[in-house]
């Protein structure tokens, strides 16, 4: 094999070895803009930050994409504790990046879910409520 071609497999492969974990933008957008209030493990913190691990997730998950783009400011309850604080918008997200962050969400805590495309992202941002 001359020289040249073994270092195109050698930059192949570690090309292939990054696309790997198919979570990995989800995993790094959920640490920057999620993790700070819904922790690292999904948890929450006590009544401040309702929990994403837990099976209720599943009731937010066709509203997902409108609660980050536009935030969520009702009282909702999640394991039976009510949270009042709103939740901002995070309104840089892009639908790319929102479908990011739910199919890691849903690969870590939540897996009978279905992921999301980008498309779906999109039509569930035409029909927010707000
Ligand atoms: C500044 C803190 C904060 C940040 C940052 C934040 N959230 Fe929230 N989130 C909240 C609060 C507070 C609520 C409850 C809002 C309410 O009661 O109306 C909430 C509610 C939710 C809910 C619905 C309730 C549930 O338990 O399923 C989802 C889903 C959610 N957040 C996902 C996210 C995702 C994904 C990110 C990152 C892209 C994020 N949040 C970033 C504070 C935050």
């Amino acid at each position: 094999m001359k020289w040249i071609n073994f270092i195109f497999l050698i930059l192949l492969l570690t090309a292939c070895g990054c696309q790997q974990n198919p979570y990995q933008q989800g995993e790094r957008l959920y640490s920057l803009h999620c993790a700070n209030c819904h922790m690292a493990d999904g948890k929450g913190l006590m009544s401040l930050y309702p929990p994403l691990n837990t099976p209720e997730f599943q009731d937010y998950a066709d509203q997902f994409s409108c609660i980050i783009r536009q935030g969520l400011s009702d009282t909702i309850t999640v394991v039976q504790k009510e949270f009042i604080f709103p939740m901002p918008a995070i309104p840089e997200l892009n639908n790319v990046e929102i479908s990011n962050i739910y199919n890691y969400i849903r690969h870590t805590w939540q897996p009978h879910l279905a992921p999301k495309t980008a498309i779906q992202v999109q039509s569930e941002l035409d029909n927010c409520t707000k």
